[in-house]
């Protein structure tokens, strides 16, 4: 059985929107327009032990709102979603108790205090037993190469410095599975290659099943023989790299938004 299972999920947002013009402050206060933006519009897919996938699309495509309903932080209006045989939002504890989740642009770390206190507040938050928390906290120091960084509070950082903070918070626990929603955006290019280079040899060691969200088509390119294109909600590709490169190969070079525009085209969305 697969480890990850969406069928059919789908998520709609309400968005309240003021009118414009001249006297829209004022028409603002009687009335208020609402507008329906469906963030997912049936996304089905299944995901193995220890894959490690990767989820393109440009901006507002639905990644994030994938996730969450994932993550257990948001519930779908439809569909269903269970993995390793609970439903996130109905079983929230004992199912965050086994996944890691990075949000690239927002951080798990105490901002004011040193990086090791936040990773000890994680090991109570999870109650991680001390040795086996130890054990896997000097792993990830080495291989993160955080030494010099755990006295340091989060903000004063760099963004390549939290990432990979970030990464070992999210992965104190020892999930099974690991949601990484664009951990490379905003990072250099030598942060970048670090961080890809930890992710394959985490995947490889321990075999954490990671969905990694992206819209730097190199990341997926480095990483994944599997990827999974989302564009409008709706899952536009599920196959292999080579097989993504063929089908578009006259899109060779260009950025991802402009092989999905084509995609777009041909299922005439
Ligand atoms: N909390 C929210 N309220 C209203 N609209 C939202 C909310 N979250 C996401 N959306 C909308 O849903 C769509 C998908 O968003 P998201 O999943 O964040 O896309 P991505 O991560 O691929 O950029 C976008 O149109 C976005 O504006
Ligand atoms: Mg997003």
């Amino acid at each position: 059985m697969s480890q990850i299972e969406l069928r059919n999920i789908r998520k709609t947002f309400k968005v309240y929107e003021r009118p414009e013009g001249k006297w829209a402050l004022l028409r603002g206060a009687f009335s208020r327009t609402v507008r329906a933006v469906t963030a997912l519009d049936g996304i089905s897919f299944t995901i193995n032990e220890g894959e490690l996938v990767g989820y393109i699309g440009p901006n507002g495509a639905g990644k994030s709102t994938t996730v969450k309903v994932m993550s257990g932080i948001l519930t779908p209006d439809g569909g269903e979603c269970v993995i390793s045989g609970r439903v996130p939002w109905k079983e929230r504890k004992p199912h965050v108790a086994r996944i890691g989740v990075v949000f690239g642009q927002r951080s798990q770390l105490w901002w004011d205090v040193p990086v090791s206190d936040s990773f000890s507040l994680l090991r109570d938050v999870y109650n991680v037993p001390p040795g086996q928390f130890q054990k896997r906290h000097d792993e990830l120091v080495e291989t993160l190469d955080l030494g010099g960084l755990l006295k340091t509070p989060a903000r004063q950082l760099s963004l390549g410095q939290r990432m990979r903070c970030e990464l070992a918070a999210a992965l104190l626990h020892s999930p099974d599975i690991l949601f990484l929603d664009e951990p490379t955006i905003g990072l250099d290019a030598v942060s970048k290659l670090a961080l890809r280079a930890f992710l394959r040899e985490e995947n490889k060691k321990s075999g954490v099943t990671m969905l990694l969200t992206t819209h730097d088509m190199d990341d997926i390119e480095a990483l994944c023989s599997r990827v999974m294109v989302i564009g409008r909600g709706r899952l536009l590709y599920d196959g292999g790299m080579e097989g993504l490169k063929e089908r578009y190969a006259a899109y060779e070079g260009q950025d991802i938004d402009e092989v999905i525009a084509a995609m777009y085209e041909e299922l005439a969305l």
